[in-house]
């Protein structure tokens, strides 16, 4: 059976949209936080997923002697170091079309930007910041209201971050 590590920091409303597409149980998921009181973990206890707190300086040490067929970075707002992306397939979602708004605030900045369209972008991960090679990219207009325009971002991803990752393991 295939089996993915979610690595997120906070909130974890991608970790649970992945959690719930594979709720047959054809893909056995757990998470990785590196933020003892993040909201994820009431998630992934709710879920019945097992979940680690892992310090971002131990991330190598934790991975190096366990087998994951992909790793799916989900709001983990941390770079990681070549020696723990050499260990698997990394992949991430960000919401913007990349290579437009890389880094934090992107929504906001996107909304900002006067711009008539912005997304979400799913790309392999590598050492620079959402930088990776794109893998899908899903736009969506860019709405008067900023609260608007952050749900319908976050649906979007919802919708087909786990898509991707299915995709990712077939
Ligand atoms: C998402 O918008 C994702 O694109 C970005 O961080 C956010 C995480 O949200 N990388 P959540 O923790 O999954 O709710």
């Amino acid at each position: 059976m295939k089996k993915i590590l979610v690595f997120a920091s906070g909130n974890g409303s991608n970790f649970e949209a992945i959690v719930k597409y594979f709720s047959s149980g054809a893909v056995i998921i757990e998470l990785l936080c590196d933020k003892k009181d993040a909201y994820v973990f009431k998630r992934a206890k709710k879920l019945g997923i097992k979940s680690y707190f892992v310090k971002f300086e131990d991330t190598y040490d934790f991975l190096k002697d366990k087998k994951y067929n992909l790793f799916v970075l989900a709001g983990y707002m941390r770079i990681l170091p070549e020696c723990v992306l050499k260990l698997g397939t990394f992949v991430n979602i960000h919401p913007s079309l990349l290579p437009k708004f890389k880094g934090k605030n992107a929504i906001e900045r996107a909304f900002e930007s006067r711009e008539e369209i912005t997304g979400v972008t799913i790309h392999y991960v590598n050492s620079e910041v959402d930088c990776g090679e794109i893998i899908v990219q899903e736009t969506c207009k860019i709405s008067d209201d900023m609260e608007m325009l952050k749900r319908r971002i976050h649906s979007i991803e919802h919708k087909i971050y786990p898509k991707v990752i299915e995709g990712l393991l077939e």
